[in-house]
């Protein structure tokens, strides 16, 4: 039976209670997988805590209300590291605020659960770019796991795809679409639709951040070819070391001239072996149709892995949404799961 415990409530940590209630019955089933939720504790939203387990279906609903402290019965009140220090939880679920230029606070949540031994599972960009090593090791010494799915590329499977499914090769490059927003951008612009308004809809469907800028200057990109960087390619790559650029320079000219040529801008993320260094990249390119990463329309993004034994492999799947991010979540519990 895992104990988890969310610090952060919102969209994505209430997407991954949703699938494990909806699922319960078939994980237990199908992946004898059991969990029980000990602690929630968030900003805005209050805080939650029962070592002998809540409802999470309770919780949910007291969190569509903003008063998750209104848990009949639990210890209310505490923040994000007395929530830590006093659950009983195995597992952090750390879904908090993300903050690529400080991390905080996030960074000290991480510290604060495997310090004390509990995994460790997130989709928060921030400390994973910016800490990673110190991370690992952390996690390495108190015998706790940390992973990170959800980082990059929501649920779709790119780093667990990495680490099993394509273990044993030399991944000499990746390369994809990182972004959703400005995809979505882009492929609305080649339909004839105006940089402005693309944006407005894509911010309407909910997919950009909450200050576009870290989509469409390629800053939401460049965090997970820095986290691409460290964790697959294992290269010392740092915010300040990607050659970063974003979309605001290419106007409908730019994109009706592409197609006329046969060709598509994309905003490509790319980290590359060269000799012995790993350099990395964001930067818009115009890419031609036959290449898979071409076909990628809207919101969907896209990695293609350069291996030695198996040639390019290229995965396609969301890259935001409120089930496709919990999602990554719960394979990261269910791997911690199967290590037993
Ligand atoms: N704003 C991001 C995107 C969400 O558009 O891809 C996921 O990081």
């Amino acid at each position: 039976m895992q104990k988890l415990a969310f610090i952060g409530f919102g969209v994505v940590g209430q997407g991954l209670a949703e699938i494990l209630l909806e699922k319960k019955e078939i994980l237990n089933k199908e992946n004898g997988f059991e969990y029980s939720v000990v602690a929630v504790s968030d900003f805005t939203k209050g805080s939650a805590l029962d070592n002998n387990g809540l409802d999470l279906e309770k919780l949910l609903e007291l969190a569509k209300n903003g008063k998750i402290s209104d848990y009949p019965g639990a210890t209310t009140g505490l923040d994000a590291l007395e929530t830590i220090k006093k659950t009983n939880a195995d597992v952090v679920i750390e879904v908090s605020y993300t903050d690529i230029k400080t991390a905080e606070p996030a960074n000290s949540h991480f510290r604060a659960a495997l310090e004390r031994g509990k995994h460790l599972v997130t989709t928060n960009k921030g400390p994973t770019a910016l800490f990673f090593r110190e991370i690992s090791d952390l996690a390495k010494a108190n015998k706790a796991e940390f992973r990170y799915e959800g980082t990059v590329v929501a649920g779709t499977p790119v780093i667990n795809l990495a680490e099993m499914c394509l273990a044993g090769n030399e991944i000499s490059e990746i390369r994809g679409i990182l972004n959703g927003t400005t995809n979505f951008i882009l492929t609305n612009m080649e339909k004839g639709k105006s940089y402005k308004d693309a944006l407005k809809e894509a911010q309407e469907l909910g997919f950009a951040e909450a200050d576009p800028t870290a989509d469409v200057e390629g800053f939401d990109a460049l965090a997970k070819v820095v986290i691409l960087a460290k964790s697959v390619m294992g290269a010392e790559i740092n915010p300040e070391d990607v050659d970063r650029t974003g979309i605001t320079g290419i106007s409908l000219d730019d994109v009706k001239k592409a197609a006329d040529a046969g060709l598509r801008w994309k905003l490509i993320g790319k980290v590359k072996r060269e000799g012995g260094a790993v350099k990395a990249s964001v930067k818009p390119e115009k890419v031609a149709l036959t290449d898979p990463l071409a076909s990628v329309g809207g919101a969907t993004n896209a990695l293609t892995f350069e291996t030695d034994l198996l040639g390019p492999v290229t995965i396609v799947g969301p890259g935001a949404g409120k089930k496709e991010t919990g999602y990554s979540l719960l394979i990261d519990l269910l791997a911690i799961n199967m290590k037993g």
